[in-house]
C-alpha cells in the first residue's frame, strides 16, 4: 500500500491482536485503511476533532473500499469512548505534540487497555503519563522517517515494562537497552547538539542558563553512562 510511510508502518506494527483499535486524530485516514486491509482488527474507528480531516479521510477510506469496516467519529480525543460505551483495546495517537496528547488522555478511562503514540515532540511527558497512571510500557520502536526521528510507545495497562528511574524516563526503558540501533544513536547525538545550541543562545548569569545548563549537564551524563555504553558493549 503506497500510502503507509516507515512512520505509520511501525505505528501499525504496534496492533498485534486486538480486537477493536481507534486512531484518534486521524486526518488522512491511512492507518485505519492499512489495519482494514489487513483485516486482523473487527471494529476500527477513525476519529478527529475537525470536519476538514474526516472529509479527507472519508474519501480515503472511500477509495480504498473499506467503508464496510471504519466507523468515523468526529469528537474531540478519547471523550466519546464512555459516551458510546465501547472496549477499545487500543488508542492510536500519532502526530501531535505531548500537550496535545496530555490533553487527550486526561479523559483515560477504564474501556481503554492500551495507547500507542507517535509524539512530534519530547516523549519523557508521555512516560511520565504512564508511570503516574500505572501504566507499563508495553513497547518501543525508533523510526526514521524523511530525516525525522520518531519513537512509537506501546503503553498498556496491564503487562510490560515498569518505568524505574530517570533513565527510563528520558531514554526508554526498553529502547534503551536495545543494542546498536543507529538511529537511537543518532537521536540522542542529535538532541545533545540541540542542546548545546540552545545553552549558547541564553546569556549566561541568568535562571535560564542555570536551570538549561542543570539540564544539559543531565543530558549529557546520561547520553555517555546510557548510550555511548551500551555501543561499546
Ligand atoms: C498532524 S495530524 C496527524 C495525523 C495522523 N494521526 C498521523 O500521525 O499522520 C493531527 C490531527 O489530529 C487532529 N487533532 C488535534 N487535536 C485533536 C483532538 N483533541 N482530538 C482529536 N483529533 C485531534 C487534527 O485535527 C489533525 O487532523
Amino acid at each position: 500500500m503506497g500510502i503507509i510511510t516507515p512512520r505509520l508502518l511501525a505505528i501499525a506494527n504496534m496492533i498485534k491482536d486486538e480486537k477493536c483499535v481507534a486512531d484518534i486524530g486521524t486526518d488522512h485516514g491511512y492507518i485505519p485503511i492499512y489495519l482494514a486491509k489487513k483485516h486482523t482488527v473487527k471494529k476500527i474507528y477513525c476519529t478527529d476533532v475537525a470536519e476538514e480531516p474526516l472529509n479527507k479521510a472519508r474519501n480515503n477510506i472511500n477509495s480504498f473500499g473499506v467503508q464496510k469496516d471504519i466507523e468515523i467519529v468526529k469528537s474531540d480525543g478519547i471523550s466519546w469512548i464512555k459516551e458510546y460505551r465501547v472496549k477499545v483495546d487500543t488508542c492510536i495517537i500519532a502526530g501531535m505534540g505531548s500537550k496535545t496528547i496530555l490533553q487527550i488522555l486526561k479523559e483515560d478511562c477504564e474501556l481503554i487497555d492500551c495507547y500507542v503514540i507517535c509524539c512530534n515532540t519530547n516523549n519523557t511527558p508521555i512516560r511520565q503519563w504512564a508511570k503516574e497512571h500505572k501504566y507499563f510500557i508495553e513497547s518501543e520502536v525508533i523510526v526514521k522517517d524523511n530525516d525525522i526521528i520518531y519513537e512509537v510507545i506501546k503503553i498498556n495497562k496491564h503487562a510490560g515494562k515498569k518505568i524505574k528511574n530517570l533513565k527510563d524516563l528520558y531514554f526508554g526503558p526498553i529502547l534503551r537497552k536495545t543494542k546498536n540501533n543507529k538511529i537511537y544513536f543518532e537521536k540522542w547525538l542529535l538532541e545533545e547538539q540541540r542542546q548545546n545550541k540552545l545553552l549558547s543562545k541564553i546569556p549566561v548569569k541568568t535562571k535560564k542558563y542555570k536551570d538549561t545548563l542543570k539540564y544539559n549537564k543531565k543530558i549529557k551524563k546520561m547520553i555517555n553512562k546510557v548510550i555511548k555504553d551500551e555501543f561499546k558493549s
